[in-house]
């Protein structure tokens, strides 16, 4: 079997810390146990392009127990566990091609790995495989079904590429699943960016000015959980509703130039680029702590920032340190990319439970109608996210109630008024 990852002897340590998140993801094991009695997927060769994490290692065990083959790479150079790769290739027989801290040539090489599978299925994080097989491998796009994407920055790519017409098979918008946006953008991503932050710095919240740049699903989760650790959150925005949301929210809202010379900590979570510029870090305090969580580390224009630079040294892990012409230092995190992942794990397993069994079913859906669908980006059907809502709750041990004949007949009505 083909592979290529960092070293097979971490497999044991993978495999525990993969029994350990999975602890934490009944739905995707309710979808597995099924996966295993009905292999809805046999015959399916699925080209995955994800975060080699503790929860991937799930969910690629789902998709095989329902009968897929699985080519495995990583949708970013540097958020791969090597020990749940390493637990892929051994235990679990999937060909995997990811290697923390791999360089972009290795990158793209380890797509190519991926493609040259003939795969039928794309399940994509941020559409770099799709954008490959579209621009690179056009001889392998007929016998592809459809495809899934996971993120934001994904989306707005596939979209893009839909409506010029380079879209060649449809695409699943796991990302736009309620169950998936309201909670793995907004709760995953607020914890878990908290969590690279403080494990790459050790540096204390409290009392601190952190600068949220973008206020959407992941902003408002970061922004939520900073304050809760103490520190002053200011918000910049673009957009004039969303940086209302802010503002009533409790946060201080202005442009990040003015932003810039006042904040301690500095998160960027927009899908755009250079929201951070050299010039705002010009501007900085002496020792600001720049991240980003958003999916591609342009974000933050880093080569403005190398340019000016008059020294630069890795301080700590993860922490590297840039001498400017004003004599003031700052510190970017995880080469400005996607902290959660890059310095610490992702995000907890209880939300990608519900990311991952949006993944799962929407593969299932794929197969059994992808091939009557146009070359768009779709939705997930509304009963498969209200299914995986249900099953969540009903894994916390709680019920809600259910609307009775005449209140449904009710909300369906205009007759009756005051
Ligand atoms: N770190 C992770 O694990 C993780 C998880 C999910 C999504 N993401 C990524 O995070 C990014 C944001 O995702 P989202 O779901 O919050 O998207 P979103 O569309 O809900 O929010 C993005 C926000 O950024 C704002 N924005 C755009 N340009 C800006 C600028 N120059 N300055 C300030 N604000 C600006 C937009 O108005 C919008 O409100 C995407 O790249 C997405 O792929 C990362």
């Amino acid at each position: 079997m083909e592979y290529h990852v960092s070293d097979l002897k971490l497999c044991e340590t993978g495999l525990l810390r993969t029994e350990w998140a999975n602890q934490s993801m009944p739905v995707l094991n309710r979808v597995r146990e099924r996966f295993e009695r009905e292999k809805p997927l046999v015959g399916i060769t699925l080209g995955a392009c994800l975060h080699v994490t503790t929860e991937t290692a799930s969910l690629i065990h789902t998709l095989k127990a329902g009968g897929a083959e699985i080519r495995l790479c990583a949708s970013n150079p540097l958020s791969t566990q090597d020990d749940v790769a390493a637990c892929l290739v051994k235990e679990y027989e999937i060909p995997v091609f990811a290697i923390k801290g791999e360089d972009t040539t290795t990158y793209y090489q380890h797509i190519h790995s991926v493609l040259k599978g003939n795969v039928n299925i794309t399940m994509d994080d941020g559409a770099d495989l799709v954008a490959t097989l579209h621009s690179q491998r056009t001889d392998l796009l007929k016998g592809v079904i459809g495809g899934t994407e996971e993120t934001t920055t994904g989306i707005i790519r596939l979209r893009s590429m839909a409506e010029k017409g380079a879209l060649r098979y449809p695409i699943i918008a796991v990302n736009d699943a309620n169950t998936k946006r309201l909670f793995d953008n907004r709760y995953g991503t607020g914890q878990s960016t908290i969590d690279g932050i403080i494990r790459s710095t050790n540096r204390l919240l409290a009392g601190s000015t952190f600068v949220v740049c973008g206020y959407g699903m992941c902003g408002r989760g970061v922004a939520m959980r900073a304050r809760g650790m103490g520190a002053n959150v200011i918000v910049t925005e673009v957009d004039p509703i969303k940086a209302l949301e802010a503002v009533m929210n409790g946060f201080r809202v202005m442009p990040i130039a003015e932003a810039a010379p006042i904040g301690d900590f500095f998160c960027t979570l927009t899908g755009d680029i250079r929201v951070i510029t050299a010039e705002h870090f010009s501007s900085m305090k002496d020792g600001a702590i720049i991240a980003n969580s958003g999916h591609f580390n342009v974000e933050l224009d880093l080569e403005g920032l190398h340019k000016q630079a008059t020294s630069r040294r890795v301080i700590r892990e993860f922490v590297e340190e840039f001498l400017l012409p004003n004599g003031r230092r700052v510190y970017v995190l995880g080469e400005g990319r996607l902290i959660n992942l890059a310095a610490a794990e992702g995000h907890p397993s209880s939300v990608m439970d519900m990311s991952f069994a949006n993944q799962a079913l929407a593969v299932e859906y794929l197969v059994k109608k992808g091939k009557d669908f146009e070359h768009k980006v779709y939705r997930i059907p509304e009963e498969i996210d209200l299914e995986i809502a249900r099953l969540k709750i009903a894994s916390m041990g709680m019920s809600i109630d259910t609307l009775t004949d005449e209140q449904q007949k009710y909300m369906r009505s205009w007759e009756m008024g005051t």
